[in-house]
Formats: C-alpha cells, structure tokens, sequence
C-alpha cells in the first residue's frame, strides 16, 4: 500500500513560488568544459538533479551546468533556492518547442539528464464523490487528468524526442533518461491514470533513445520518496523483477529522489552506465550503495524489450531496440 500511495502521491505537483528574473544571456561555452544541460529542473527530482551536478561542478568536475525549465518563476525560483545557481545557470525552454530546445542546447551541449514528466491532474469533482462517498459507506477513487496538451503522449514521448532529436544535433554524446519502473506490464495502475497510458509513452520514448545510435542510460525508478538521500541500499535490477514479487516480501519497491538524482548524475561519470537500462530501488537496512560504478558493474544483463506491451509496440511502429 505505502509504494501505491507514494506513486500516487508522487504525480501531484508541489507548489512553487518565486519572482521573474531578468532575461539574461547564457554563459559563454566554455571548450574546456562539458556542458551537462539538465531538463525538468524545476521538478521534484529534476532540481536535485540540478543541484548535484552544480556541486560536482565546483568540487570534482569540469562541467558547465545548464538546467531547463519552461518558465521564468521557475527560473527564479531555482535561482534563489538551489546554492551557487546563477541565473546563467538555468534557462527557460519548453520541451515541446523543437526550437527553443535546439536554441539552448546550441552551440554545443556534452551530456543530457531528461527528467521531465507529463504531471497528472486530480479533478475536483472527484474529490468531493470520495469524500461523499465515505459518508455513504461507498468507496470511490480520485479520478483524474492531463492540462490540455500536456498529455504522457505529448510531453513523456513527443516533447521527449524533441529533446533528444535536440542532443543529437548538438553533438551530445550521452543521454540519461529518467523513466518508471513498471513499463513491461500492460495493466500496470499508472497507466490508467487519466487514461493517460504514461508508462507506455514513456517506453516509447526509451526505446527512441536507444535506437537513436548516442550514449544512454536509461532510469526506470521505483516509488520515489521525499527522504534523505545516502542512506540506504540501492538496488539495480532488470526487467521489474523486484515489481513481480509481492511487496510484503520485497519492501523495496521505493527509492529517494535524491538517490534517483545522485545516480542520474553518476550515470555522466562511469562507463558503466554507458548503454544500460535498469531499474532502481532501494533497502532500507542494507549496506548503504556508495560505489555507484560497482551498482551497475554488478548487474547483469540490460532491461529487454520483448514482452508483449513491446510486440504491441512493434505493430503500431514503434520499433524495439534489438
Ligand atoms: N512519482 C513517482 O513515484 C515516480 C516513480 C517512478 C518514476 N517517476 C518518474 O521520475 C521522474 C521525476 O519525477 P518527479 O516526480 O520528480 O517529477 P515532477 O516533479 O513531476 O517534474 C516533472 C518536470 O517536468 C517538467 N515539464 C513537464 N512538461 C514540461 C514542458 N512542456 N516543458 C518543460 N518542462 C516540462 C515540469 O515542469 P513544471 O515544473 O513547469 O511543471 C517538471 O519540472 C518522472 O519521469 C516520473 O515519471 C516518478
């Protein structure tokens, strides 16, 4: 129950604040350093993505850090809130604009994180036939939707190739895409939410990623939580074989959005994550992971993609990576 309700909950979008800061230039691209273009930073997971790759960027790596966001209170907000971000540091794009992609990731860009994400809508109606619902004795579940052209099929596949249709020609040589665990099954929950099909757009767009001949890592995280990260042990597995065993026995079918950013990030700096799809969760008693190259030098095998929400995939034009 507590991995359903921190997948559900982890949809519902978090307030933001923040003022509008003045347009500004990008910094100039710097040829000794990698430039890492960071998307999605104003989310949940995305600005700890941001962070982390900022803090690297002063202690251990040479990297110039962009992060994307579609707004400027965003753009503000991540300003004000993240240490050591610069408004050059963050700059507004809207992933479903091809262009602006292409205008900011341009001249050059080394790496991408993408951690955008298409973010369900409760309808409020609904709540009220919940809250109804108990006075009555009947149970009814909170229903909900997409903002108008913000569907999984337009932001988690369609604005997701624009932006590695973006990297590709602006010469990235590694992609790190943040997915969700679950996307081999047909009838997985999420994907009735909203009717919106997330983990299959989402797989989709994977499978574009993988195709597409650049350096990927692909994510597939676990119910992400809100807790500290660096304190558990991560578990790196294939295929949702941990989703196929009951959760009393697994207990691990979560992870933290910290650790989910730390990985992400470590994704740029061990080969070892070059051209692999996993899935990622955690435990909570375990040795705590601090070696992030062995994680995936330990795990064998690559995610496959040959189960039948794959072979469905094939009919419609959707071609698996072989
Ligand atoms: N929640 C879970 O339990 C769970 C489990 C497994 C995997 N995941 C996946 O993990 C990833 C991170 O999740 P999260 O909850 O941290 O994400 P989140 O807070 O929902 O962030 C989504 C980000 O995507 C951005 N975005 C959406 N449409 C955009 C557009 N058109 N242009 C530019 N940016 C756009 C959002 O920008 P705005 O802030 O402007 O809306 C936001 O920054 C997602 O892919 C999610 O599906 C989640």
């Amino acid at each position: 129950m507590s991995a359903f309700v921190s997948y559900v909950t982890g949809w519902l979008p978090g307030r933001r604040t923040g003022s509008a800061l003045p347009m500004c230039a990008m910094a100039p691209l710097d040829p000794q350093k990698k430039r890492v273009v960071v998307s999605g930073a104003s989310g949940k997971t995305g600005r700890l993505i941001l962070q982390k790759a900022l803090d690297l960027s002063v202690s251990e790596e040479p990297w110039q850090v962009l992060g994307l966001v579609r707004d400027e209170t965003a753009r503000a907000n991540l300003v004000s809130s993240i240490p050591g971000c610069t408004p050059e540091n963050v700059q507004v794009a809207d992933i479903r604009d091809s262009q602006a992609l292409k205008r900011v990731m341009s001249p050059r860009t080394d790496a991408l994180i993408i951690a955008t994400s298409a973010v369900p809508k409760i309808k409020p109606l609904s709540i009220l036939k919940v809250l109804v619902g108990k006075v009555i004795g009947q149970k009814y579940a909170p229903e909900f939707t997409f903002k108008l052209e913000q569907s999984p099929k337009e932001v988690d596949y369609e604005a997701q190739l624009n932006q590695i249709n973006a990297a590709k020609e602006a010469g990235v040589e590694h992609v790190v895409l943040l997915g969700s665990a679950g996307g081999t099954g047909a009838n997985q929950f999420l994907n009735t939410i909203g009717n919106g099909n997330i983990l299959v757009w989402k797989r989709r767009a994977e499978k574009y990623l993988i195709n597409s001949g650049i350096k990927y890592t692909v994510i597939h995280a676990g119910g992400l939580m809100d807790k500290e990260g660096g304190k558990r042990q991560l578990i790196a597995t294939v295929d949702d074989i941990i989703e196929s065993v009951p959760l009393q026995e697994s207990k691990t079918r979560t992870v933290t959005r910290a650790d989910v950013a730390t990985v992400c990030v470590e994704a740029l700096r061990h080969p070892e994550y070059v051209n692999r799809s996993f899935d990622l969760f955690s435990k909570e008693n375990g040795e705590v992971t601090t070696d992030y190259a062995k994680l995936l030098r330990d795990l064998k095998g690559n995610s496959r993609y040959a189960f039948p929400v794959d072979e469905q995939d094939e009919k419609e034009g959707y071609p698996n990576p072989r």
